[in-house]
């Protein structure tokens, strides 16, 4: 096995999305993504109905990530995939499909926590982040400052103490009839609505951490209270509504990122997960940057949610610090970052 050109296969399955990616000598050469539809017409994930489309779907994700960059699967160095955080029967047909390859090929397998791999989706594409920087993981399960020290040294700062961002983003666009998920339809309709046209009230919380459980629970009352005045508020007032929301929350998230950067004294920052395809979040970083003298790193789209290239891309690490993992290794729904 040759320790300089390594190539893996990782596959990715910890919540709704089944991918897989094929990396050779740290240039992930593709990413196939199935997305599970099925979890729309519920308004939310429904755990068991993942992790049947992830039983569907992973040979065929996997095949033709094979396929497409014409390697043998007798190229292949390692199997990486998601060990945590996740939901448990989504991230055992990951864990479990990746086993059995590695067994069949006699290959070693590399777990990768899915948070770090977020972090090391900068690495995939330049421009790269020097260490050390801080990374805002906003996604669907996490709202999270990390201290990025080295690839595989992470320190979290500051995380969610209920919800996450992405999370507070779906059950508002729920409130409103709006379909799973909804944080891409508040970002669309922000666009076009005014920012400053609503307030509603938020829990602060000390030091660097978050909650957004509050404005969760100010957005369903407001609602409860202007439909009772007007049955139709939601439809002509939507997206001075989304543009409001959106506005509230990507400020609770830069207070936060700004007074890490005081304390850190680090004025490297990047954005991962989700949510950092939000338009608004996008925006108001590229001002800041310009403002208080930041260099900001943003991945490209596809590398913001789910997908197989973070976790190939945070593979090639461990396979060059020869961090490998045992047949008996077991998913963690709870899996924290740096542990
Ligand atoms: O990282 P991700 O794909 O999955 C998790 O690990 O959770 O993030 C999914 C979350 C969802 O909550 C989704 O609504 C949110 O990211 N999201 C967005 C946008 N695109 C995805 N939220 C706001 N604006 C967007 N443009
Ligand atoms: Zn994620």
């Amino acid at each position: 096995m040759s320790q300089l050109l390594p190539t893996i296969l990782a596959i990715e399955s910890s919540c709704d999305e089944t991918s897989a990616s094929v990396i050779r000598n740290g240039k992930v050469l593709n990413n196939v993504i199935a997305s599970q539809a099925v979890h729309q017409q519920h308004g939310g994930v429904v755990p068991e109905l993942a992790s049947r489309a992830h039983q569907q779907n992973i040979l065929q994700v996997v095949n033709d990530a094979m396929t497409q960059c014409g390697i043998k699967k007798e190229e292949l160095n390692a199997i990486a995939f998601t060990r945590g955080p996740g939901l448990m029967g989504s991230l055992l047909v990951g864990v479990s499909f990746a086993k059995g390859m590695a067994l069949a090929l006699d290959l070693p397998l590399i777990e990768v926590n899915h948070m770090e791999a977020h972090v090391l989706a900068h690495f995939i594409d330049e421009p790269r982040p020097q260490f050390p920087f801080l990374c805002l993981t906003v996604s669907g399960g996490h709202t999270q400052i990390v201290l990025v020290k080295e690839y595989l040294l992470m320190e979290v700062l500051g995380q969610t103490q209920d919800d996450a961002v992405g999370e507070a983003f779906d059950k508002a666009a729920k409130m409103m009839g709006l379909p799973y998920p909804g944080g891409p339809l508040i970002d669309k309709f922000a666009q076009l609505g005014n920012a400053n046209a609503f307030t509603f009230s938020q829990t602060s919380m000390p030091n660097l951490d978050f909650s957004f459980s509050g404005i969760k629970t100010a957005f369903l009352y407001f609602l409860r209270d202007r439909k009772k005045e007007d049955e139709n508020f939601v439809e002509k007032n939507l997206n001075d509504i989304c543009a409001s929301l959106q506005h509230h929350l990507v400020q609770m998230l830069m207070q936060k990122l700004k007074r890490a950067v005081r304390q850190t004294d680090i004025n490297q920052i990047a954005i991962a997960g989700g949510v950092a395809a939000n338009s608004g979040l996008r925006n108001t970083l590229t001002k800041t940057a310009q403002e208080l003298n930041w260099k900001i790193y943003i991945p490209e789209f596809q590398y913001c949610t789910d997908n197989a290239a973070m976790i190939a891309m945070a593979a090639h690490y461990k396979f060059l610090a020869g961090k490998f993992c045992g047949m008996d290794v077991a998913p963690i729904p709870n899996l924290g970052v740096g542990v």
